[in-house]
């Protein structure tokens, strides 16, 4: 078979790893021939593609990033881009896609599966939020990122008696903030699942510091607002967006840190941890789960499961229909945010 694949949305580290397996697994099993579109959904619109092969593929597993680069091209936005996307698979005699992405990526993969194009999708994202799906691969690499950044923050922050807050990407789940915060041993984290209530934090913060301790650790997932308040945005508007629709999150940290100092009088700090998440080298976790995933896609491709996307139950991957996975954004498990707020200070705790 001759199958076509692309990455799409924000990059993520794994998604070399899940271009390898397939192009190995698809080349040594089942004589498939590859084709791979550049930049996304802008590789199939505009026609921009580079040969994948063994050799392409060689070296590239421990690699962050995507050989075949990503963007956030909306093709459903460009007069006629679902046709010329077709009309490009056609072209290169593609008899299946493989879509590697997050919920946008897939929702596109979904209507070209509706128009008729045999598509497999893979779930790719940092922010671990895809229905259907226990992990996304990236997710495990952007916990160690910023745990790492958190015990870093932690030393730094008990030198100077210093509340610091750490801003994590997540946009609008909780679930890198909670891992990050519990792996990181947090004193507060603040998730856009539960809107908090400044005043609470602060207060959490002084009960601490008036037991004797001197510094405070709070990590704030990107999109986590102030109960009653919309969320932050890096340009503090809300007309600044992708072609999907999403608001370009950022800036609670620093409102967070800000308040905190207000309120406690207690010298604060803010740290934006940014795409320092998503770039660099994948976590083995990641490496062995992208694998796994990219060789669940190329299977289901010859098994003709098309429209559907592999996914992780249990440690075992399955295929489930891209509707599922792009059905609704998935927010944090409560289990793991009673277990983040769990592990905290309780506000007027009775401290023997
Ligand atoms: O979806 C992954 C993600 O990293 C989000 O956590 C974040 O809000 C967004 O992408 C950032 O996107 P960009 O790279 O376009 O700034």
């Amino acid at each position: 078979m001759k199958i076509g694949m692309l990455t799409g949305g924000g990059d993520c580290p794994g998604l070399n790893a899940v271009i390898r397996a397939v192009v190995r697994k698809g080349s040594f099993h089942y004589d498939d021939e590859f084709v791979g579109f550049m930049e996304g959904w802008r590789g199939l619109l505009e026609d921009k593609t580079m040969e994948l092969s063994l050799s392409t593929v060689g070296g590239i597993l421990p690699r962050g990033g995507t050989i075949l680069r990503t963007s956030r091209t909306n093709p459903a936005k460009h007069e006629g881009g679902l046709q010329l996307c077709i009309d490009n698979l056609k072209k290169h005699g593609c008899d299946a896609l493989i879509a590697i992405g997050g919920d946008d990526t897939l929702s596109v993969a979904k209507k070209l599966f509706d128009s008729g194009v045999k598509v497999v999708g893979v779930p790719k994202t940092i922010d671990n939020d895809l229905s259907g799906t226990d992990f996304t691969f990236g997710f495990d690499t952007a916990v160690n990122v910023a745990s790492g950044a958190i015990d870093r923050v932690h030393t730094t922050a008990e030198a100077h008696n210093r509340v610091i807050v750490v801003e994590v990407m997540g946009r609008d789940s909780g679930w890198i903030a909670a891992y990050s915060g519990i792996a990181g041993g947090a004193d507060v984290i603040l998730v856009p699942e539960i809107p908090f209530d400044i005043e609470e934090v602060a207060e959490l913060i002084r009960q601490r510091h008036a037991r004797g301790r001197y510094f405070s650790i709070v990590v704030a997932a990107e999109g986590a607002r102030f109960m009653g308040h919309d969320v932050e945005t890096q340009n503090g508007g809300a007309d600044s967006r992708d072609e999907f629709g999403h608001l370009h999150l950022g800036g609670i940290g620093q409102t967070v840190a800000k308040e905190i100092e207000k309120r406690t009088g207690f010298e604060s700090r803010s740290v934006v941890l940014g795409h320092i998440q998503r770039g660099g080298s994948p976590s083995a976790f990641d490496r062995v789960l992208a694998t796994r995933y990219g060789l669940g896609a190329i299977d289901m491709v010859h098994r003709g499961e098309f429209g559907l996307m592999a996914a992780l139950r249990g440690n075992k991957i399955i295929s489930i229909p891209l509707a599922e996975a792009i059905a609704s954004n998935r927010k944090c498990d409560k289990e793991i945010l009673d277990a983040a707020t769990g592990i905290l200070d309780k506000l007027d705790a009775k401290v023997p």
